[in-house]
């Protein structure tokens, strides 16, 4: 009841700010699973404190190494709960480092939560991250009384609520007090209110239907149980919209009988998750992806329990989820992440000429900044090897015809290569293969008109369209200068990037990213989807309507950098395969904040200056965070602790605050090393090497490559964190990761410039929190303290 009454007040100040704030379209995500207080992350020597295990040789085998010191982690539980080492896990050359990602089994069946990452070296553990249920594992299939869900579900609705209160009460005394900057916080206030009242409404309201849904649940080991239900019921929280509730409420049985289930039992020979595939499930766009798992639940006590759910991986318009909904009846939803995100906002026969473009070069984050000139192809013989316009015929799935059988690679004229397909797509429609491309005939040359020109409002969408082939052109320029960028900073195949062919090095292909110029599915935002490693990725780009002419997201680079990067962020967090790591909480917010401080280091010079995001595409000086990233406290104001008030619920709030608190990390590292002008590594020469030049600091041995300038350093620093860090990490897990991505990567050179800059806002060795929830609760303390060794 609170709710609406919330939703209503809200919705009247809507009205009366509304004149100047751009119309936002709210795509439906849900994002919330059990915070799992027993996971932890060890990056520090000293804490790795373990019962039996030794390091081992150097040149051990890491999986060995790595399994001796799962068994010794495991010790005596080990009789009722074994493991997997999942297919993903990789070295990194670049690094030295083994990634190893493991998954929990308990009778058979997977711990879909229980992971644990083990990052080896030379015989050593450098850190773990162990999220394994530690109780004592059900016999055989786990029925927990349903007054047991029941609780859960209501503490995530309670806490909703708090949050929702929370809200209320600080709306209601700006309201009371009028001060000056009252109407722009109270508008923030309202648009966090409007999503949280949309999730309280979408998990919380249906809460007599589960009971009355009929459940066949599992009764055995190897007896599958019908997942339908507990899918259908789903599919009613998911569901954006109204009319589908009440189709599927009213026409249960129907929808029940129709949803056709295939593919028992098909074992793929690596041995991996066994899948069934159901179709007809409505709202979605194709089959969804289920799977019997066990999965971790705090109960009322305190204590945790393995509760048996079906694992659905639903593919919708807008967007694609991983849910874990209870196989007993009531069906609850106990975690889900959708793997959408939005911002606010062999050797080349011949080298190709490089294709020319007409755009706003790397650098240039948006129309206001620069002019666009003629950029050629990067053609980085390391992170592209066939250039931008080239991919086996094999793995194009455009390509029908017949394959000539004396070539391997076929060559395009269009936006569509190895790495991306760059296409418009005013239909908002998942189909992607025939929408329109510019051509570049015979000419290698993407030269096109780019005229805006202020036009009646009704024609504003006709003005866009005009300039198409310039749109889609800069929108393949600037996503595969990111491609290679990442890649040189280890991004590779190995690491699960995105690339329709992997030439041979490693993880899985048929994974470009498709990326959709001004697409009709929305207005003022961007996003994308990131499903495991092996299947396309999504970037959608919209047109912005806060101004005449419109604005369109694909010439901001910032928005298709921070949206590429919540692809790396996700592939790299937890391993290639899992892309259920950062989907709410701090993790999820840190996915928002990665991409705000890898746009912003790509567009920032030698000469320091603050930077706003998104500002050109809001026609909106502080652009569409809270604050500008920012040296000053200020002009930005954000500390770790900053969490902790209304409105920070959210990942983008979240993000902001870590995007920010890395903002000053990179700057203290800047000025400890000085400023690259270019984030390009060198190219290789013929023979392999990389020239002397300054990028990297002089090679010793055979110790991994170290970029010798602050800014370089910073972006390495950030992505091999990534690597190291734990699935669902938080800010202190993120933290310690970089902290040891510097000991691996300089001998922990920057240790003190580390800590004394995170320590800055707040998150010093002594931060702490206490009871974090999903919708941000929790108590936070800002800690300004910095190791002992670092205080002179
Ligand atoms: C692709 O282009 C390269 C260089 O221009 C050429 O050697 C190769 O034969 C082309 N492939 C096909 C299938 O035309
Ligand atoms: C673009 O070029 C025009 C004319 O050459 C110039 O007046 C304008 O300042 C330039 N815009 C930017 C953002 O550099
Ligand atoms: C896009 O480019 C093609 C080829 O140059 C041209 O024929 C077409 O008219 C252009 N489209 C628009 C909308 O300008
Ligand atoms: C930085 O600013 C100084 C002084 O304003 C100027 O001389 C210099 O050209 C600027 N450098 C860059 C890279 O913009
Ligand atoms: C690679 O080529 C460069 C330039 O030709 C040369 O200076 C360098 O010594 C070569 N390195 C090796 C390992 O052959």
């Amino acid at each position: 009841m609170r709710c609406l009454l919330i939703a209503s007040l809200l919705a009247g100040i809507v009205g009366s700010v509304s004149g100047h704030r751009a119309p936002v379209t709210a795509r439906k995500s849900l994002g919330f699973g059990p915070v799992h207080p027993h996971a932890v992350y060890r990056s520090n020597s000293h804490q790795i404190t373990v019962n039996n295990f030794l390091p081992q040789s150097p040149d051990a085998d890491p999986l060995e190494v790595a399994r001796l010191f799962i068994d010794d982690i495991l010790g005596p539980n080990q009789v009722q709960s074994s493991y997997k080492i999942r297919p993903d896990s990789y070295t990194d050359p670049s690094t030295g480092i083994t990634h190893i990602y493991v998954r929990q089994v308990v009778h058979g069946i997977e711990v879909a939560d229980g992971n644990m990452n083990i990052n080896v070296k030379d015989g050593k553990i450098l850190s773990y991250g162990n999220s394994f249920f530690a109780g004592t594992p059900p016999a055989l299939i786990a029925t927990p009384d349903s007054r047991k869900l029941r609780h859960l579900h209501r503490e995530y609705c309670e806490d909703l609520n708090a949050e929702l209160e929370k809200h209320l009460s600080v709306f209601t005394s700006i309201q009371n007090k009028q001060t000056p900057m009252g109407g722009q916080v109270m508008a923030e206030l309202d648009a966090s209110a409007g999503h949280l009242t949309h999730l309280h409404s979408s998990n919380c309201e249906f809460d007599g239907l589960a009971d009355e849904m009929a459940s066949k649940r599992p009764q055995a080991i190897g007896d599958i149980g019908d997942m339908r239900p507990a899918l259908l019921q789903f599919m009613v929280a998911a569901t954006p919209k109204s009319e589908m509730v009440n189709v599927i409420l009213s026409k249960y049985d129907e929808h029940l009988a129709k949803m056709s289930v295939s593919g028992v039992n098909h074992l793929t020979p690596d041995g991996e998750q066994t899948y069934l595939y159901v179709d007809n499930v409505p709202d979605t766009v194709n089959p969804v992806k289920a799977s019997i798992a066990y999965t971790q639940v705090p109960s009322e006590d305190g204590s945790i329990e393995l509760v048996t759910v079906w694992k659905f991986e639903v593919e919708m318009e807008n967007n694609w989820y991983e849910a874990a909904v209870s196989a007993n009846a009531p069906h609850r939803i106990i975690s889900v992440v959708d793997w959408a995100s939005d911002a606010p906002l062999p050797v080349p026969e011949t080298p190709k000429e490089p294709a020319s473009y007409n755009v706003f070069a790397w650098g240039i984050n948006d129309p206001s900044d620069g002019n666009r000139t003629l950029q050629k192809e990067n053609f980085d013989g390391l992170a592209s090897p066939v250039g931008w316009h080239s991919l086996p015929f094999v793995n194009d799935p455009s390509f029908k015809g017949v394959k000539p059988s004396n070539a391997f690679y076929r060559n395009t004229s269009t936006t569509f290569g190895n790495n991306v397909f760059a296409q418009e797509n005013w239909e908002g429609q998942n189909a992607y293969l025939n929408n329109y491309r510019p051509d570049a005939g015979s000419t290698s040359m993407y030269d096109f008109q780019y005229k805006p020109k202020v036009s009646d409002s009704d024609e504003a969408m006709d003005v866009a369209r005009s300039y198409i082939n310039a749109t889609v052109t800069q929108l393949f320029y600037t996503s595969n200068m990111i491609h290679d960028l990442y890649y040189r900073y280890g991004f590779t195949e190995l690491a699960g990037n995105f690339q329709q062919y992997n030439f041979g090095r490693g993880g899985r292909e048929g994974d470009a990213v498709i990326a959709n110029a001004q697409d009709g599915s929305g207005f003022n935002n961007a996003n994308f989807m990131t499903p495991p490693d092996g299947t396309n990725g999504r970037m959608r780009m919209y047109l912005w309507n806060t101004a005449n002419p419109y604005r369109d997201g694909d010439f901001e680079a910032g928005i298709v950098i921070h949206e590429y990067s919540h692809g790396l962020s996700t592939r790299l967090t937890g391993g290639p395969l899992n892309s259920g790591c950062l989907g709410w909480g701090e993790s999820g917010g840190m996915g928002e904040g990665w991409g705000d401080f890898l746009a912003t280091s790509i567009r920032s010079t030698a000469n320091y200056s603050d930077y706003p995001m998104g500002a050109w595409a809001a026609n909106r000086p502080r652009g569409i965070r809270n604050y500008p990233y920012s040296l000053d406290e200020t002009v930005n104001p954000s500390t770790y602790q900053t969490l902790d008030k209304p409105g920070y619920w959210g990942v983008h709030a979240i993000g902001e605050v870590w995007a920010q608190i890395l903002w000053l990390v990179s700057q203290a590292l800047i000025e400890e090393h000085g400023f690259s002008e270019t984030l390009y590594p060198p190219l290789p020469l013929e023979n392999g090497t990389l020239p002397a030049n300054d990028f990297y600091r002089p090679a010793a041995g055979k110790k991994p490559l170290v970029p010798k300038h602050g800014n370089t350093l910073s972006v390495q620093l950030v992505i091999n964190g990534m690597k190291l860090q734990p699935c669902q990490p938080s800010f202190f897990d993120a933290r310690d990761a970089i902290v040891l991505a510097d000991e691996e990567l300089t001998g922990g050179e920057n240790f003190c410039t580390l800590w004394k800059a995170f320590s800055l806002r707040g998150l010093g060795t002594d931060a702490s929190v206490q009871g974090r929830t999903p919708w941000g609760g929790g108590i936070r303390s800002n800690g300004f303290a910095t190791p002992a060794t670092c205080s002179e």
